[in-house]
């Protein structure tokens, strides 16, 4: 699964990281190879010794030792890997990357490489919740770390939360998962210099400050379609609702929550060669959002007055000079699929509809796999007799059904430019 694969492994220092030396283990089981930097705190916690009887490798520690330099530079470590991980992710170390430090040789590795990089955070409870920390991983987030973890439960200070550092297994499938997009160095890459707009995830609209409407959209979808565009070089903002996934490596993520900031953030993110709306957008909006948390006083359950919210797949593919060349939508139906996906796409003007079955027969709510029609073509309104070209997609997984989709999406620009 990993073989041939070069993980650079950033172990900081946390209690946790101890469970390292599994995670070194099992991915070299795996087939992978592991080359180690240890923090010198980390050195508190392990040894250079053991981590080096693992890995089969030395294991870097100090950035200005001159023999490490005369033999690999520092640079070279980073260039040298597939990913990077850091693990533990510590509080300080989550710090140091978020403002470009890079005062020991883990962080200068950090800073010096243009590889996907995964952080498995660990720290105590109100460290994380810590203001500071949710920022420092905001701002991470937004240049494309992906994290795994951390877990709720008993913490090494006796206290409990989140905190805890994923365990080896979880981290091992999210750098296998992060390493799964990633076309191996020297493979082609057909949507370099273009780039991609892909929305994902539900939203969520306010009731009050601590009540909202919001669906169950997991994000899956559109999450695997914005790592699959970017594995072939495009340029991608995923700008997703509230989802309980991890950040795909490699692109630039822009959380929201309501429809008008997602809305607001597709817009800041063009122009964009190519658009797939792939987010469950909340049709109607409260309004009139109270200021203050509704009360239960004695006067019947309150009545919300909805309004429409901004359709984001219309406004974008609305004609206009910053209209992406290529506009894709999503249609959800549970009966005449395609008829209803032809009318959908006239309706919306977007260039492309993928039409899901989501029949409870099929699972697609929530599941992995989905069942696809992409209705392509000129566009309805365009010419006398719109004969829309319908293809059928076998069940696929969602991460299948996101590599075709950029294939098909790389072999339209490329007929372009032909
Ligand atoms: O109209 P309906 O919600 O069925 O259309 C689905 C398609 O439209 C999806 O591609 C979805 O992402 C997009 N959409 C949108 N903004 C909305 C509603 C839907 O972008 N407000």
């Amino acid at each position: 699964m990993l073989h041939g694969k070069r993980i650079l492994l950033i172990v900081a220092g946390g209690i946790a990281a101890y469970k390292c030396l599994e995670l070194v283990r099992r991915l070299r089981e795996r087939g992978a190879a592991v080359r180690c930097i240890l923090t010198r705190a980390g050195a508190e916690f392990v040894t250079p010794l053991s981590l080096s009887a693992l890995t089969g490798d030395k294991v870097y520690g100090e950035l200005f030792s001159l023999t490490d330099e005369a033999e690999m530079g520092h640079i070279q470590l980073s260039r040298d890997a597939d990913l990077l991980v850091v693990a533990p992710a510590t509080a300080d170390i989550l710090a140091r990357m978020a403002h470009g430090l890079c005062d020991d040789l883990a962080t200068t590795a950090l800073l010096a490489t243009d590889k996907p990089v995964l952080a498995a955070p660990a720290m105590n409870v109100r460290m994380w919740e810590h203001p500071a920390t949710r920022d420092n991983l905001a701002l991470l987030h937004a240049r494309g770390l992906r994290t795994v973890g951390p877990n709720e439960g008993e913490m090494a200070c006796n206290e409990r939360g989140y905190g805890r550092m994923a365990e080896p297994a979880e981290i091992l499938a999210a750098i296998e998962e992060s390493l799964a997009g990633e076309l191996p160095e020297g493979a082609e890459r057909p949507l370099a210099g273009r780039r991609a707009l892909v929305t994902s995830g539900p939203t969520r609209e306010a009731i009050d400050p601590v009540r909202y409407l919001s669906n169950h959209s997991s994000g899956k979808q559109g999450h695997a379609i914005a790592a699959a565009l970017a594995a072939l070089g495009a340029e991608t903002t995923l700008v997703s609702g509230p989802v309980a996934l991890p950040d795909p490596p490699g692109l630039k993520v822009v959380r929201v929550e309501s429809a008008e900031e997602m809305l607001a953030a597709c817009q800041a993110a063009l122009p964009a060669d190519v658009a797939v709306c792939a987010a469950a957008v909340a049709d109607w909006r409260v309004a009139g959002v109270a200021g203050q948390k509704m009360k239960k006083d004695g006067g019947g359950p309150p009545q919300l007055a909805l309004s429409e919210n901004p359709d984001i797949l219309a406004s974008l593919a609305r004609p206009g000079n910053l209209r992406p060349r290529l506009v894709v939508g999503f249609a959800a139906e549970t009966e005449r699929v395609v008829e209803q996906a032809v009318a959908k796409r006239a309706r919306k003007g977007c260039d492309w509809i993928l039409a899901n079955d989501v029949s409870a027969s099929t699972g697609t709510f929530g599941g992995d796999r989905n069942t696809i029609h992409l209705i392509a073509g000129p566009p309805a309104d365009e010419g006398s007799a719109p004969d829309p070209q319908v293809e059928s997609w076998p069940p696929l997984s969602k991460t299948e059904v996101a590599r075709r989709l950029a294939g098909r999406v790389a072999a339209f620009f490329a007929g372009e430019a032909a």
